[in-house]
């Protein structure tokens, strides 16, 4: 696992916004793997910008969503399809009809997972995979427990979730209390994870994530045993890793 401090949030958010450019340039038809939150929002912006000033083409790339809450249309403004079209499809060029979100109205919702990972097999697998962290040690959704799962499923959101995620509806109570999420085979299997991760409160579960143990307590910490993830975090979220565990970014070859 390698660690890259930016120096605050609009750093991380270039350094992550050039590691999908640039692989976008060496590989037109990419599959990125893509998550929402408050996380990636910046490196959304930044995409943008690169896009505006033509220094990246996306009109052959495909993209799959992480999750998606159960029983939202694309349309409400809190599902994660909505927030992909606004914060990011609506202003590039890629082909909307490449871009999948799990569907979470889906009638059949155990049809749906498979269908999605099939199609993230048939597309030829996830080239990078964009992740943030909830303070739980969760990633896209699969929350802290006693198993984990390998593919697509619908998951219960813990009361940590629940409480985090309140922030963006107008009371707790709106806040759907399961989602659809890829499992963390298929998070395991993108050939390159960018894991990102930005202020004080993000900081006990970074430590745990790059200095812990592996437990399905802690889902993210799996990762480590990954052989390419790319942790970029701003120095309010580094701030309880211990030194030796941070490498230079001049030192990295990403
Ligand atoms: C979102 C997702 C979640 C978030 C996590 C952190 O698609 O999969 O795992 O990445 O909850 O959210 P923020 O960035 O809002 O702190």
């Amino acid at each position: 696992m390698k660690v890259i401090v930016a120096k605050n949030y609009e750093e991380l958010s270039d350094i992550a916004a050039k590691q999908i450019v640039e692989l976008v340039s060496e590989k037109p038809q990419a599959i990125l793997g893509l998550a929402t939150g408050s996380t990636p929002e910046g490196m959304y912006k930044r995409l943008v910008e690169l896009y505006n000033e033509n220094k990246v083409d996306f009109s052959k790339t495909k993209s799959f969503n992480l999750d998606e809450y159960k029983g939202l249309k694309g349309e409400h403004p809190q599902s994660y399809r909505y927030f992909m079209n606004t914060k990011l499809f609506d202003h590039i060029n890629i082909d909307k009809a490449n871009t999948y979100v799990p569907n979470g109205t889906a009638e059949n919702i155990e049809e749906e997972c498979l269908a999605y990972d099939e199609r993230i097999t048939a597309a030829g697998g996830i080239d990078l995979q964009v992740l943030g962290i909830g303070n739980n040690g969760h990633i896209g959704f699969n929350e802290p427990s006693d198993f984990l799962y390998m593919g697509t499923h619908l998951t219960d959101l813990t009361e940590d979730t629940i409480n985090a995620n309140s922030r963006f509806f107008d009371s707790k109570d709106e806040v759907p209390t399961q989602a659809i999420t890829m499992g963390l085979g298929g998070i395991m299997k993108a050939k390159r994870i960018l894991l990102l991760a930005s202020g004080e409160k993000k900081a006990p579960i970074i430590a745990k994530l790059v200095e812990g143990k592996i437990s399905t307590k802690i889902p993210a910490s799996i990762l480590q045993v990954h052989s390419d993830v790319v942790v970029i975090v701003n120095e309010a979220a580094a701030s309880l890793l211990k030194k030796n565990s941070i490498r230079n970014i001049e030192s990295i070859s990403l």
